[in-house]
């Protein structure tokens, strides 16, 4: 069966040869939660699915409610049936559901971890051969360092340390809230763990295009003479929702589009798009250029006469022909929330590379269309063959990759229009994943909990990966919590967001184009 399916989908050709996992329990903190069924369930199917999962593979979920193992199990099932990508067959989850069990305990009950310390080593015992241990925190970050600090005390944080079973720890966003708080998980983790063993999740960075963003840029030869401040203009970073909040209220007003969205993905899409080429593609290599690129970024202003940086609320307005809420009239949001839903910023990297290229980035829920993408616009050729504005419509040579969805990159160039005198037009280029690959390629959290298990730590966020990005964003959160509502802007649900981001980049006489293929 996994022949044919290398056949059909190239991405798994060469796989399993590389990378197989050993023995692995994997532990999911947060077993009841979204995440758990929306996720993590279907993503752990879908590698059964392909052979990916080791054959001694147990799952144990822990949670604070109690269940039976059975319930548990079928909770499961159903949510691999709801929200996988592929059909949901009985046969292939059977060989993970007879080793899954629901372990019930608090995650500040020392006692419940010594008691899932047993567990492991019975599944262990019961073998004859040794597991790794792979415990995902997929709770609220309130309990992040409880759970932490029992997986320490308890001794299952160093469970076989320094052999090729050592324990590892996957951490969900949000990671801090700000510098301090980052700091301050990461001090935590680190008693306990050794950076080799935490495996920080940004799923942007699971995602098919994101992984393509280093193979576009550096196994082509053709984009990097020109990928410097002597050829390129602006870049746009765009990660747009046309979804509101949702049931999320409550979450989303401690949060705001800065911490939930742009601190971690839009932030990554960054460093990745303007990198230095790594030394290798190992992820330490990655990951030092990743830190350079973040540490060269210029503070951003947040003068009132003259920021670097937008907030907005949406307001009341049209989605999809459907009427939608503002804002401040969703389920758990205060009625004077000062929580912003879009922001924009424009920013410098001082570095040799993009001295003066202003990168703009946007992010937003509730815009006109769910679109996330990177535009890398040249600089417009001298004005001296085709100056005349009403034969020839020029636009900037634009380099799009389309994050998602309609997957794939296009190329904006000028051509002439056919016929007997010169007149010219833009036109596109386009490479799309559908068209290439198909359609069903896998979601972000298959390879990235698959390179967990292997030990892959590339497409991970180091700890001082996070620092360097919230050292940035911090003094941005903090000048705003001292202005509440003051500076708001508003945008109607259903729009690009407000005028004062298109401002942003009048300043430099660049405008947002109009995101999408
Ligand atoms: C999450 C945010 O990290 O990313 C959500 O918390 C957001 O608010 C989601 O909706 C977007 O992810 P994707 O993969 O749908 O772009």
């Amino acid at each position: 069966m996994l022949t044919d399916e290398k056949q059909r989908h190239p991405f798994l050709q060469g796989l399993s040869k590389h990378r197989g996992a050993p023995p692995t329990v994997v532990v999911i903190f947060g077993a009841s939660g979204d995440l758990t069924a929306r996720k993590l369930a279907p993503a752990i199917y879908n590698l059964s699915l392909d052979n990916l999962l080791p054959p001694e593979f147990h799952l144990i979920g822990y949670g604070r409610k109690e269940m039976a193992d059975d319930a548990f199990r079928r909770a499961v099932a159903e949510s691999v049936g709801t929200f996988s990508r592929r059909e949901f067959n009985s046969d292939i989850w059977e060989r993970v559901g007879r080793n899954t069990v629901y372990h019930h305990g608090g995650y500040d009950e020392r006692p419940a971890f010594d008691r899932l310390r047993e567990r492991i080593d019975v599944i262990e015992k019961d073998l004859g051969r040794e597991v790794q241990a792979l415990f995902y925190i997929s709770t609220p970050p309130s309990v992040f360092k409880p759970i932490l600090e029992n997986l320490g005390a308890s001794g299952l944080a160093r469970r076989h340390q320094h052999t090729p079973f050592a324990s590892k720890v996957v951490i969900e966003k949000p990671f801090g809230s700000d510098l301090d708080s980052a700091r301050d998980l990461n001090r935590v983790i680190t008693q306990q763990f050794e950076e080799r063993q935490v495996y920080r999740i940004d799923h942007y960075l699971g995602k098919e295009t994101v992984q393509d963003l280093l193979v576009q840029r550096f196994a082509n030869t053709i984009f990097e003479p020109l990928w410097n401040r002597r050829y390129v203009e602006c870049v746009q970073i765009t990660v747009a929702e046309d979804l509101g909040v949702g049931s999320r209220g409550g979450y989303y007003e401690q949060s705001g589009a800065m911490r939930d969205m742009v601190q971690n993905h839009t932030m990554q899409l960054l460093s990745l798009i303007a990198m230095e080429p790594p030394v290798s593609l190992d992820p330490e290599g990655i990951r030092d250029e990743k830190v350079k690129l973040l540490k060269a970024i210029q503070p951003v202003s947040v003068d009132e006469s003259k920021p670097d940086v937008v907030r907005a609320q949406y307001t009341e307005g049209l989605v999809g022909g459907r009427k939608v809420p503002g804002y401040v009239d969703e389920d758990g949001v205060a009625d004077d929330s000062s929580t912003e839903t879009y922001t924009a910023l424009r920013l410098n990297i001082n570095n040799w590379r993009w001295a003066g290229v202003p990168f703009y980035m946007r992010s937003g829920k509730r815009m006109a269309r769910r679109v996330s993408e990177i535009a890398v616009q040249f600089k417009r050729p001298p004005g001296i063959l085709f100056s005349d504005a009403e034969r020839f419509d020029l636009a900037s040579n634009t380099m799009v990759i389309q994050i998602q969805p309609d997957e794939g990159t296009t190329l904006l160039l000028n051509s002439k229009i056919p016929g007997l005198e010169t007149r010219t037009q833009p036109v596109k280029m386009h490479f799309r994943y559908r068209t290439t690959y198909g359609s069903n390629t896998p979601e972000a959290y298959e390879r990235l909990i698959l390179d967990a298990m292997v030990g892959d730590s590339t497409l991970f966020i180091r700890g001082d990966e996070t620092e360097a990005s919230w050292r940035l964003i911090t003094p941005i959160l903090e000048s705003w919590r001292n202005l509440g509502r003051r500076g708001m802007e508003g945008y109607v649900a259903g729009s690009w967001g407000p005028l004062a981001s298109e401002r942003l980049l009048w300043d430099n006489r660049h405008e947002w184009r109009r995101a999408g293929p």
